[in-house]
Formats: structure tokens, C-alpha cells, sequence
């Protein structure tokens, strides 16, 4: 009878879950990040936000730089909103930046400067969500709570042969749920960091969207989606995000010392908060709007040179870029130019500034991503 028993029992007796996304951490995940081998929230908590829809080789260019600056959540409390703008500038998703500010100044005002351990109270600070919360909490405290941002959702539902959309609140509840009954049961101070990185680790290099790695996967014998043969049908998801379209034309005024005229773009405008309180060459959404402000400049005789226009894909937009270079002549007093009160509905008087195109180069204003990817092209040599 024994004997039969021990016939009947599968060929490979599987350690769980967990355990075996440990030991693959350990063995084959990423070590050495600057992030990683601390429990200080304050510099998860950055590394976490930083990391959000940004790879790791670009975060590894900005975190210690913004640390340097910043080496507590007190300082960067203290910072002006413009200090903080300007060291994400490139970085892109500045809300994550206005976000952040305002979350170090919660934590010092509402928690003297200690972050809280409970992953709903660091989610009730701004731009924590869920997921983030519970990546601090385990990483710091060792708390037994479960990510699910979208690689790990992948992984989940992939492991777990998952159907639900998780378009639908209703389904991605049940995600997790299931998330947190895998989780490490046991020494999770130690087991809870591991096991976060493990989760992270695997959805960013081995499950990845369109060629997963089965075979180097420390889950694959028991992946529900690969023993059907399906591994690509998982994640379900039905709502593809729409981007709106949005042309803006840009004006790229350039004095004859080399400089450049910014706007401070407002907190909100008619097109939403795009780029919002970064400073950005003058942006009209009509040509029209364009040529009053030209006039109110007292430009409106100056030619205009229209560049190549460019895409750049936001996260709710689909921006088309259409710069038309506007040159000073020598004599011009590009100062007593600007235009201040009086200006047209048509376009919000935001502060406009000249800076020199070599301080915007050399990282010194927190301007857009594709501000300066334009400029680093030579448009304006
Ligand atoms: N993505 C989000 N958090 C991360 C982390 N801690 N390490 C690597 N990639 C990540």
C-alpha cells in the first residue's frame, strides 16, 4: 500500500510559490540597484516613484542625483516646487514630481518626518496607490502584502491562467486576493523584500509581454497559461487606453545672445495639465492664436521658419509638435519685448522668461522631455 503511495506521488514534489521566486531572486534577479540593501522608506519610496512607467537604466542616471540634492524627506519638504521639477525634468509623468513634493511636506507636517508602516496610510499620501504602498511596507517593514502593478499582473494571471478582464475593478479585487494568498507565510522580514524584488524582477526580464522566457521561469512547471498553451492569451484585458490627438504649435522665439523664450506653463490649461508648471516654449493649439501673440509681441513683421513637426506620445495624448523658429534681429531689445499685461484671452498670460539655450541643455530648467530632445537634435544651431 506504501509502496503505491509513494508510486502515485508526482514524479517532482513542488516547493510553493513563493519559495521557489525567492530562490530565483537570490540567484538570478537584480542585485546591487542603488535602491536596493536599504529599509529607508524615504529612498524606496523615491526609487518606487521614480520607477513607475521608467526603466531602471534612466532612473539609475536620476536617483542619486535628486538624493544628492535631497537627502532627506525633509529637504526635499523644504524645496521649491521649481528645484524638484528640475531635477525630474526629462524623467516625464511630472505629476509624479508636483506628487512627490507634496507628499514629503504631508509626511513632515502630518507625521513628523516618519513615514507611516501601514500600507493604507502611505497610500492616503499623494501618488502612493496601492501597489506602491505595498512595495515600501514589504521592502522596510517586511509587511505580508502583495504588488500588483501591470508586470506583476501579468505574472498573476499568467501563473494562475487568470480570465477575468482585468479591465474590470471585479476582476482585478479577485487578482488580488489571489496575490496575497501566495504570498511568503513565514520570516518575512527577510522573506517579504525578496519576494517583492522576485515579483518585479521576473515580470520586467523572464514574463515579459510578447516573449516570455518560459524556460528560464522558476515557475514555469506549474504556470497554468503555459501547461494550457496559452501563455500569450493572459493578461485579459479588454479596454485599450484611448490617447486623444492634440496638434500644438510651438513657438521658438531666439534672441541674437543665443537665447530662448519660455512660458511657465499653468497648473491647468484648455487642454488639460499637460507639462504642467514645466517651462516650455510658448504652445497654441491655432495658428491664429499664434499670430496675436506674435502681434501683441510686436513680432508680427518677423518672419517665421517652420521645422519638421515630431509626435510625442504622452499618456492620455497623442501630441503632435509643430516648432516654427522665430529669429530677434540684432537691435532687438528682446527685454523690453516681452509682452506682460494686456495680452488676448487666446493665450493665458503665463510668466515668459529668456534663457540661454546652453543652461536649458545642460539640464539647469525643468523643461519637457521632448522640449529637450528636440533641442539636443541641433534644431536651433
Ligand atoms: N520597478 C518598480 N520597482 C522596482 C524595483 N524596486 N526594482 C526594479 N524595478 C522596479
Amino acid at each position: 500500500m506504501q509502496q503505491e503511495q509513494a508510486f502515485a506521488a508526482p514524479a517532482q514534489t513542488l516547493t510553493p510559490f513563493s519559495e521557489r521566486l525567492i530562490a530565483w531572486q537570490r540567484r538570478a534577479g537584480r542585485h546591487g540597484l542603488p535602491w536596493q540593501g536599504t529599509r529607508d522608506p524615504y529612498r524606496v519610496w523615491l526609487s518606487e516613484i521614480m520607477l513607475q512607467q521608467t526603466q531602471v537604466q534612466t532612473v539609475l542616471r536620476y536617483y542619486p542625483r535628486f538624493l544628492q540634492a535631497f537627502p532627506s524627506v525633509q529637504q526635499l519638504a523644504q524645496a521649491s516646487q521649481d528645484q524638484v521639477l528640475q531635477l525630474w525634468s526629462g524623467l516625464g509623468y511630472y505629476s509624479r514630481a508636483r506628487n512627490l513634493h507634496r507628499a514629503a511636506q504631508q509626511v513632515v507636517e502630518q507625521w513628523g518626518g516618519q513615514f507611516p508602516r501601514d500600507p493604507q496610510q502611505l497610500a492616503s499620501l499623494p501618488g502612493i496607490g496601492r501597489s506602491t504602498a505595498h512595495a515600501i511596507a514589504a521592502f522596510c517593514f517586511g509587511a505580508r502584502e502583495s504588488i500588483l502593478d501591470a508586470n506583476v499582473q501579468r505574472v498573476m494571471a499568467r501563473w494562475l491562467a487568470f480570465d477575468g478582464d482585468l479591465a474590470s475593478v471585479a476582476a482585478v479585487r479577485s487578482l488580488w486576493q489571489q496575490a496575497h494568498e501566495l504570498l511568503p507565510r513565514q520570516d518575512l522580514q527577510r522573506a517579504m523584500p525578496a519576494y517583492t524584488q522576485g515579483l518585479m524582477d521576473l515580470g520586467a526580464m523572464v514574463c515579459t509581454p510578447r516573449k516570455p522566457d518560459c524556460g528560464a521561469c522558476p515557475l514555469a512547471a506549474d504556470c497554468r497559461a503555459r501547461l494550457q498553451q496559452r501563455v500569450l492569451h493572459y493578461p485579459v484585458k479588454t479596454r485599450k487606453l484611448q490617447r486623444r490627438a492634440l496638434t500644438w504649435l510651438w513657438l521658438v522665439v531666439r534672441d541674437a545672445q543665443g537665447r530662448v523664450l519660455l512660458e511657465k506653463r499653468p497648473a491647468r490649461s484648455a487642454s488639460g495639465s499637460i507639462w504642467a508648471q514645466l517651462y516650455c516654449f510658448p504652445c497654441f493649439e491655432q495658428q491664429e492664436q499664434l499670430e496675436r501673440f506674435q502681434i501683441a509681441c510686436g513680432w508680427a513683421g518677423l518672419p517665421l521658419k517652420w521645422q519638421a513637426q515630431f509626435r510625442h506620445v504622452l499618456t492620455h495624448r497623442d501630441l503632435t509638435l509643430r516648432p516654427a523658429v522665430l529669429q530677434l534681429p540684432v537691435d532687438a531689445d528682446a527685454d523690453a519685448l516681452l509682452p506682460s499685461s494686456g495680452m488676448e484671452q487666446a493665450h493665458a498670460p503665463n510668466p515668459l522668461q529668456w534663457v540661454p539655450v546652453e543652461h536649458i541643455l545642460a539640464g539647469r530648467w525643468a523643461v519637457p522631455a521632448a522640449l529637450l530632445g528636440w533641442l539636443r537634435q541641433g534644431w536651433l544651431l
